[in-house]
């Protein structure tokens, strides 16, 4: 009989993997899968006690959790950040680049300090991280990078977020040349690009896009967003967590440079 190498229990043991944003929201319900699947875990976020709550549950899996609260847009954040991973736990062998934010501004309202924010947190931070990170995976030829996309950096969603936009299409284009930069040493970089996923930044663009520019009532942007999904719900923290770990594991052994969408079918390239 031909051997099959299907290692679905136990898939990420004695990896180490670095979450950034892991405080809340789609950050977090990745460090508990990856937790879940073996892997001890470094949570890093700007709110030191909601990454210290990600952390605790992390251990409640049995695994090592180092939790830091540092900002990733700055390089004093970062080099923070990485030097806790590698004290508190060891090197990185995951990295999920999923810090991000949103802003509502009328594109001709929009400031240079607006777009510095964006860019600065969304798009240089997660090159930078990497630039960090990388290295070491490629010295010790084993390693993935999965970055937080989006659906906006591919199709036209949001004309009141074009930074966001532009933001998600950057790390889309970085993880594609990133990938290629690394694939020889089998270390791997792809990217994910969520559509509507219901956590605090959904809630956010409601109140800001909905409630405030189009005076819609609490809840009902978010509704029609959800009716143009074919599979007719909004997505998860967890069913984004479920891809992430996919493309953190050795079931994603054959793929780099990847960006995935997970939108309930809205989008199809
Ligand atoms: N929710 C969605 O529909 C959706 C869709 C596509 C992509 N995404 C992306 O997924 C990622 C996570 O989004 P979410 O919906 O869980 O958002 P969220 O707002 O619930 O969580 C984001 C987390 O990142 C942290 N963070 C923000 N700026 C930071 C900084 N400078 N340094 C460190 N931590 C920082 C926040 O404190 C927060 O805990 C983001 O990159 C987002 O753009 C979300």
């Amino acid at each position: 009989m031909d051997a099959v190498n299907l290692p679905v229990g136990n898939l990420l043991a004695g990896q180490h993997a670095l979450v950034t944003g892991g405080a809340r929201g789609i950050g977090r319900a990745v460090a508990l899968h990856l937790a879940q699947a073996g892997a001890d875990v470094t949570v890093a976020d700007l709110r030191p006690e909601d990454v210290e709550s990600t952390a605790r549950a992390v251990r409640q899996f049995g695994r090592r959790a180092t939790a830091v609260g540092a900002d990733v847009a700055t390089d004093a954040g970062r080099r923070a950040i990485v030097e806790a991973a590698n004290s508190g736990i060891g090197s990185i062998d995951i990295l999920v680049n999923n810090a991000g934010i949103i802003q509502i501004v009328e594109p001709f309202a929009m400031t240079e300090a607006d777009w510095d924010r964006m860019l600065g947190i969304n798009a240089k931070a997660v090159f930078f991280l990497s630039q960090l990170v990388l290295p070491g995976m490629v010295e010790r030829r084993r390693g993935s990078v999965i970055s937080l996309a989006s659906m906006a950096g591919k199709a036209a969603t949001g004309v009141n977020s074009l930074h966001y936009n532009v933001s998600k299409a950057a790390v889309i284009a970085m993880t594609k040349t990133l990938a290629h930069a690394v694939a020889k040493s089998g270390v791997r970089v792809n990217c994910v690009c969520p559509g509507i996923i219901d956590t605090e930044m959904w809630r956010q663009i409601d109140r800001e896009q909905g409630q405030r520019i189009l005076g819609l009532a609490e809840g009902a942007l978010i509704d029609q967003r959800i009716a143009q999904v074919p599979l007719g719900r909004a997505g998860t923290p967890e069913d984004v967590a479920r891809v992430i770990l996919f493309l953190a594991s050795p079931l994603a052994d054959y793929m780099t440079g990847q960006a995935i969408n997970i939108t309930g079918g809205t989008i199809t390239y």
